[in-house]
């Protein structure tokens, strides 16, 4: 990733920018990753945006780091760290792996089981926020006169004993400037949906139109309370490759041309990949889908269902799905001129389908810089997109509250510190 690329998003006003990750290249027919590197090599997220931090002030900070082949303790430290780094822009996707592969990095023959990944997560992100509170905001007050770096008494040991982890804590890192880092989800199935609405305060989950969106905003919205929490909590943008043109008409000439440029082997792996594995190279692609191999997946079930019901639905050839499905990967594609785009943006922002947007161009930087130089300023010419950034943390900027420490409601004890 360009550091210009990261700039120009920045001077666009843009929230954040956000990093997907894997721990583990992707699996398949090496002929066809050969034509297709996308996630085969490439930087860990955190390391990449310390030094992405550097170069940037304003702009938030995602990096993508999985619950199910990390430790608590090591992400909550690389997290802090990076909120720290960058004054409050990090941000944490949780993500309990979509690449089955990462398994046999990590002395597993087989991914975990889906809902055991989102169990796991549940408990590593709650033991995650309560080292994050090891320290006090305070807690570090580097008294001369005292001699004193800390105050003993806003150090808090977690003692955390769960089914999955035992992590005593404190973490060494201090309190992040946000308190916790802003976090990110991407759930699509009842489990996923359960977790986001539990935990999540950004998400990322795709939806095809405004109806779908509307239905996903209400119900995960809707689950919130269950979980103690109130809906402003939590900002939906789903994933939009924007393909603009000046004209309507060039738009779709360039759209039809990048979808020309999908090879038919890499166009059948991409489906082979988010249908469990399947074998497809065999399968002329002026024909369906060969349903009947189709058996089910350790990834993504609600990925899988997704493309099955499309393709059926529209009796959609293989190149069909590939060219619809496969360019965006599942994210809603919008084809048309700068006010086309706007248009349609503004209608689900005003209807509650959505808070914002995630940009996921099908080319970077030019789609990217088209749709910052075309797009963007007739959105803020509408009134819908900021001009200025509100404050300073990802967390402002989002309108999200700085979460108080779990030990702040504790009785306070008279600090050792303070008694002196
Ligand atoms: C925009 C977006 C980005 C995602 N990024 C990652 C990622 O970096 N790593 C990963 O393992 N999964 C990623 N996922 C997959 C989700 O975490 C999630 O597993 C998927 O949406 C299916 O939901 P489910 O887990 O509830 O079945 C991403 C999904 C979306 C929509």
């Amino acid at each position: 990733m360009r550091p210009r690329f990261i700039q120009l998003a920045e001077r666009a006003k843009f929230d954040l920018i956000f990093i997907r990750d894997s721990a583990a290249t992707r699996d398949g027919r090496i002929e066809v990753l050969s034509r297709w590197p996308q996630y085969m090599a490439y930087f860990e997220p955190t390391a990449l945006l310390s030094a992405i931090a550097a170069l940037t002030e304003h702009i938030g900070l995602v990096a993508t780091l999985t619950t199910s082949y990390n430790e608590p303790y090591n992400v909550a430290r690389r997290v802090a760290s990076l909120d720290h780094i960058s004054n409050g822009r990090a941000g944490w996707n949780v993500v309990t792996s979509s690449n089955v592969s990462e398994a046999f990095n990590f002395g597993r023959d087989q991914h975990i089981a889906h809902a055991e990944r989102y169990e796991r997560a549940l408990e590593f992100v709650d033991v995650v926020k309560g080292l994050w509170d090891s320290w006090d905001d305070d807690a570090f007050v580097r008294d001369r006169a005292t001699s004193r770096y800390f105050d003993p008494a806003k150090l808090h040991y977690l003692d955390h004993r769960g089914k999955h982890f035992r992590v005593r804590g404190p973490l060494n890192c201090a309190r992040p400037p946000q308190g916790h880092p802003v976090l990110a989800q991407a759930g699509a199935s009842e489990t996923g949906k359960n977790f986001a609405a539990a935990t999540a305060e950004i998400v990322f989950t795709p939806a095809q139109n405004l109806r779908e969106a509307q239905s996903f905003y209400q119900d995960l919205k809707g689950r919130m309370p269950k979980f103690g929490r109130q809906p402003d909590e939590l900002k939906i943008m789903p994933g939009l490759n924007p393909v603009v043109g000046r004209t309507e008409a060039e738009a779709r000439d360039k759209h039809d041309y990048l979808q020309s440029l999908i090879h038919p082997d890499v166009g059948r792996e991409l489906l082979s990949w988010d249908l469990g594995g399947i074998d497809l190279s065999d399968v002329p692609v002026d024909q369906e889908l060969p349903y009947e191999r189709i058996k089910g997946t350790l990834g993504s079930t609600s990925t899988l269902d997704r493309i099955v019901e499309m393709a059926k639905a529209e009796k959609m050839t293989v190149r069909d799905l590939y060219r619809r499905y496969g360019g965006a990967r599942g994210q809603q594609t919008l084809v048309g001129d700068p006010k086309m785009i706007a248009d349609h943006m503004e209608d689900w922002f005003l209807n509650h389908g959505v808070d914002g947007f995630l940009i996921q161009p099908s080319v970077s930087p030019a789609g990217f810089r088209d749709f910052v130089e075309l797009v963007v300023p007739e959105l803020q010419r509408r009134g819908v997109f900021r001009t200025e950034y509100e404050g300073r943390s990802l967390r402002e900027n989002l309108g999200l509250a700085r979460p108080a420490s779990r030990y702040a409601r504790a009785v306070s004890q008279p600090s050792d510190y303070a008694a002196e």
